[in-house]
């Protein structure tokens, strides 16, 4: 294969290194370096580093955004805890809106899961709950449920079509999982997957870097390709064409996650937004979640590598931190919105550069894994075109109820693990059996208190360590899951439950009550 002709393509763009090593490829490897390039349109590439370095640059030298933030203001915000009297209104809107077929839901599930350390797709984890479910499984029969629960109660068919973002490495490993699952129950022309772009990672200086000798170290564009791949895979079309009003985007990881919640959207619906954020508060000034505010008068997610400690450390007067909505990754979006955004704001948003440490190839073949960052990666944001909203809205959640993100891997040890996603996950089943009037015994028929006690004389500083101990070394007291099938939000519990006991673990799903002990598993 002549190559000259490539030589000089790349030649102009600076970017000739990377058939440096093209005279000793075979013929499928060079097959291999030509699809990614294909893949790199490097004057669009050059243009986006040129544009994400100075973006970069110029918020170092602003002291940050940090000067510029302001919280979001009270009158557009919504919460759980303080509009108890309207969630029955807002969550009967938001099934309204289900029944007629008028909400999507859109998963980002193109990220590599790199802290994680998995090589398959997210989604595909399995936590360890009782039920061995993927994150994929459950939410998929939330997703079924409250087809269910709609169609029951306005007495119509409904679906809510369900739009995954893979990216050019999950793609054939997710769809050959919904495959072989059967779709988990869905129906396979409702479950609509599509590719978001993938980019280069680049030198400093704005080199692509080679991996292998044939491999270009790609990533995917970040979950704000959300917005190119809508409009360039005909996403958009296909909502039309269904009679989508309404999208409810969330990212992979949060096991916790209240897919196409009917609360969430029937807020959103009833203030007339045309974009919206779910949050909870943020527990501390270093935790890894990005914070819904304004900035300079705009709406958008600073987020966590990109505020400052001191501004991240501010209090208001009632000791809560200043900028304390934290960003679960839970959009609402109008499908106008979207379209506009689509169709005229996204070249508008810029690619947040990551330095990282990326593994390369040097000039004498030679594999190198970096111990400190050699280059950067270029993400564009999800949460970016808050800026172009009309009418803006957050809603405030429980942590406990809502979010429990899977991010590091459990030898890692501490947050947002497989264990915490797991036991998250477990403990509030635990409470849907006690609100609906059940109880857990030990082997003894002794019923296990809801909040353990400590033993009586043992001071607070002992207390406070077994108890660390025990959440490192010991699983819960209390194991019970809830299928997604049997209860979306723990509703519908009564008739399982009331005025029963039963020995953990426990499982209840579509199948009864099952108490493992008892069966002996
Ligand atoms: C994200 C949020 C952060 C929030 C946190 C809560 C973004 C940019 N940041 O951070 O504000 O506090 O979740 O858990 O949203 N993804 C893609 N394509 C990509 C990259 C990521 O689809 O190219 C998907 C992932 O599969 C995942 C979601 O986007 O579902 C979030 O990505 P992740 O990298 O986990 O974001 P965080 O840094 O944790």
């Amino acid at each position: 294969m002549d190559a000259s002709g490539l030589r000089e393509r790349l030649a102009r763009c600076g970017q000739a290194h990377l058939l440096r090593f093209w005279d000793e490829l075979g013929e499928a490897e060079r097959g291999e370096l030509l699809a990614d390039l294909r893949d790199c349109r490097f004057a669009e590439i050059a243009r986006c580093f040129r544009q994400a370095v100075r973006g970069s640059a110029a918020l170092r030298s602003q002291q940050k955004v940090d000067e510029h933030m302001e919280p979001v203001p009270k009158e557009v915000q919504g919460s759980v805890t303080r509009d108890g009297a309207q969630l029955p209104a807002w969550e009967a809107e938001g099934l309204l809106q289900i029944s007629q077929s008028k909400v999507a839901v859109l998963l980002l599930a193109g990220g590599q899961g790199t802290r994680l350390g998995v090589t398959f797709p997210k989604g595909m984890y399995n936590v360890g709950l009782l039920s061995q479910k993927s994150l994929f499984q459950i939410q998929a029969e939330r997703i079924l449920k409250l087809q269910q629960m709609a169609s029951e109660q306005f007495g119509c068919q409904c679906t809510i079509p369900w739009y995954i973002m893979t990216s050019g490495r999950t793609m054939d490993s997710t769809k050959e999982f919904f495959l072989k699952n059967n779709y988990f129950g869905l129906q396979k022309e409702n479950i609509i997957l599509f590719q978001q772009g993938m980019l280069p990672a680049m030198t400093f200086d704005g080199k692509a870097i080679l991996e292998g000798k044939s491999k270009i170290a790609m990533a995917p564009d970040g979950n704000g390709g959300l917005y190119h791949a809508l409009g360039n895979q005909k996403i958009v079309e296909d909502m039309e064409d269904r009679g989508i009003a309404y999208v409810h985007v969330y990212c992979v990881d949060n096991i916790l996650v209240k897919v196409a919640d009917p609360t969430f959207i029937g807020f959103c619906v009833k203030q007339q937004a045309d974009c919206g954020a779910k949050v909870v508060e943020k527990m501390h000034p270093t935790e890894a979640v990005g914070v819904v505010c304004k900035v300079n008068g705009l709406y958008q997610v600073v987020e966590y590598s990109e505020i400052t400690l001191v501004t991240a450390q501010k209090r208001n007067a009632d000791g809560r931190l200043m900028f304390n909505a934290g960003n679960i990754c839970n959009h609402f979006f109008t499908l106008h919105f979207l379209k506009d955004v689509v169709n005229i704001h996204e070249p508008k948003l810029q690619h947040h550069i990551a330095q990282k440490k990326i593994p390369y190839i040097n000039e004498q073949g030679q594999q190198i894994k970096p111990d400190k960052p050699n280059g950067i990666k270029m993400e564009k944001f999800v949460f970016d075109i808050f800026q172009f909203s009309k009418k803006f809205v957050i809603f405030e959640v429980l942590r406990e109820d809502e979010f429990s993100p899977l991010k590091n891997a459990d030898s890692q040890g501490g947050k947002d693990t497989p264990t915490t996603a797991r036991h998250a996950l477990l403990s509030l089943h635990h409470r849907w059996v006690l609100n609906a009037g059940g109880h857990f015994v030990d082997e003894n028929g002794t019923r296990i208190p809801a909040i353990p006690s400590s033993e009586p004389g043992m001071s607070e500083a002992v207390t406070a360590v077994i108890n660390d101990n025990l959440k490192e070394l010991t699983d819960l007291p209390v194991k019970c899951e809830i299928s997604a099938l049997v209860s979306y939000a723990g509703e519908g519990l009564e008739k399982y439950v009331a005025r029963r006991e039963f020995h953990t673990p426990l499982i209840i799903d579509e199948n009864g009550i099952q108490e493992l002990i008892k069966n002996g598993l």
